[in-house]
């Protein structure tokens, strides 16, 4: 892709008005002019390495009055933007193409309000998830949302991105429990929907469509939620499997036998935990090896009502042979332990350069077939080995069998013209043939920008771009 030569090259003359705008020097990185100070380059490139765009600079507007005031003074003055929370994206949406304007909301950070019989918090878009999850633990609640990058991705990236995570089985997406959200749009217009009403059927639900826009029609600046009471007693169990149809079984006795109680189920396969204790070096939870594991948790406000009901689990499962060996935290130190197994897995696939990653919604019966071919045509291609030599380390699935959302993986050692040319197009071929979603909860980006149409039709693809250039006719620029 080509830089739209219709928007301006940033100027001294753009950086002063930013300058008198946002007041303090603390607001603005700038790369512009001469007493440019803080160090640019973070903004500049994403968390997977795999991104870099070129900006000049850096705001940090600290209200929404000052979004609003920038986004104004960008579009009249055709100055490109992209906002940005904490950078933990995985598609390429947070760092910019060329030389856009990151807007950092990390000034904007602060939490507004808590009502502590509905559950409802409202919060600035900047403020740390995990800061938020802390401030509810204090007060007996609990984000509906968790995620691995929880101690950096910002609520309004969550939501800019309709972020899934490992509790949607249990609380759902945030397009029910995101309440009410104030936006602006890139004309400057505040869009103050901040409702904090649970049930209020006046009309379109507009909300609805910054859930998951990825900032394309709008800056969010707040967004209040609904938070469930934080569960007294908090189980987790983690099991060794012989097989996938073996892993549907467990999640189906999961289901029934668990039922109200069940708050994830997380597949990992071998190759994943393989290479977590690579660069862990950390004791496995069982004592042999297997080539599928399941995390369950369970979340309830009675402790002896759900050991008892997880230890007939257990015993069943067992007995039967759905499960082979497993294992129970016995306290919260190693609550964190198994569930370290599961979040440490992206962190530690990039261990070795890169990864290409896919986050696909599949027919869960189908779900690990995809990872058997995938790896199989890296293996047949030569690519796969343990030196230097073979780009691939290897080929991984794991994610939120709870909700057939598998992600695969594709350790690498550098990012490979090769290794992407088996990979795509054949996945989304792969998940458009089964009615997939290629992106099932990390957005499209620049990543899938161009493959969208494996998962929507024309229709689909004509209507999101009428809304794009209804919210935003100037900057034509479309994610689709
Ligand atoms: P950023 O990465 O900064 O931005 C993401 C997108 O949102 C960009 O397009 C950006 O322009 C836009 N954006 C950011 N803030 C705003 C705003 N205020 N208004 C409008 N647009 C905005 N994702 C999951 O869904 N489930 C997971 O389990 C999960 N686990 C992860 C684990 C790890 C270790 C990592 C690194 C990432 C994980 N992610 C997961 C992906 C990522 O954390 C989420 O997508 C997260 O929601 C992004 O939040 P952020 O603040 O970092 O946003
Ligand atoms: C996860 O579930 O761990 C995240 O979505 C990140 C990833 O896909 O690696
Ligand atoms: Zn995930």
């Amino acid at each position: 892709i080509k830089r739209d030569s219709r928007f301006a090259e940033i100027t001294e003359e753009h950086v002063n008005h930013f300058r008198s705008l946002l007041g303090t020097e603390s607001a603005i990185i700038d790369g512009v002019t001469r007493d440019a100070t803080d160090d640019i380059e973070p903004f500049n490139g994403d968390w997977m390495r795999k991104y870099r765009g070129h900006t000049k600079l850096v705001l940090k507007p600290a209200s929404t009055e000052e979004v609003s005031q920038v986004l104004k003074y960008c579009n009249d003055n055709m100055l490109a933007v992209v906002p940005q929370g904490g950078n933990s994206g995985l598609v390429g949406g947070s760092v910019p193409v060329f030389d856009e304007i990151v807007i950092s909301m990390s000034r904007m950070n602060q939490i507004r309000s808590f009502d502590e019989v509905s559950g409802t918090l409202v919060v600035d878009a900047g403020c740390i998830l995990e800061v938020a999850d802390g401030y509810l633990g204090e007060r007996g609640h609990i984000f509906p949302l968790d995620l691995g990058a929880k101690g950096s991705c910002h609520i309004g990236g969550n939501v800019a991105t309709n972020a899934g995570g490992l509790r949607l089985l249990r609380y759902g997406s945030l397009h029910g429990s995101v309440l009410g959200i104030e936006a602006v749009l890139p004309d400057g217009t505040v869009v103050d929907d901040l409702s904090k009403l649970r049930k209020n059927n006046t009309g379109y639900d507009l909300k609805q469509l910054f859930i998951g826009a990825e900032g394309t029609i709008g800056i969010i600046t707040k967004v209040s939620i609904i938070c469930p009471q934080r569960s007294k007693a908090i189980n987790v169990a983690f099991f060794g499997l012989e097989s996938y149809e073996k892993v549907q079984e467990a999640f189906r006795e999961a289901k029934g036998q668990l039922s109200e109680i069940l708050s994830a189920f997380e597949l990992m396969d071998r190759q994943s935990q393989d290479l977590v204790h690579r660069v862990t070096k950390n004791k496995r939870p069982l004592e042999s090896e297997y080539p599928f594991y399941c995390l369950i948790e369970t979340s309830g406000s009675n402790t002896e009502h759900d050991s008892e009901k997880l230890e007939k689990f257990l015993e069943y499962v067992m007995e039967k042979e759905i499960v082979l060996d497993g294992v129970v935290a016995q306290d919260t130190t190693q609550v964190k332990a198994l569930w370290g197994w599961r979040e440490g897995v992206p962190e530690c696939l990039g261990h070795w350069g890169g990864t290409y990653k896919y986050d696909l919604s599949i027919p869960i019966s189908e779900l690990y077939s995809l990872v058997e071919e995938t790896r199989a045509k890296i293996t047949d291609a030569g690519l796969l080995g343990e030196d230097e030599e073979h780009p691939v380390v290897d080929v991984v699935g794991y994610g939120h069998m709870g909700d057939s959302n598998l992600h695969l993986n594709v350790a690498t050692r550098r990012y490979d013209k090769e290794v992407e040319k088996i990979l795509e197009p054949f996945v989304y071929e792969w998940i458009s043939k089964r009615s997939g979603s290629i992106s099932a909860e990390h957005g499209l980006g620049l990543a899938k920008k161009n493959y969208i149409g494996y998962s929507r039709s024309d229709t689909m693809i004509r209507l999101m771009k009428q809304i794009k250039d209804l919210y935003d006719p100037v900057s034509g620029i479309h994610l689709l």
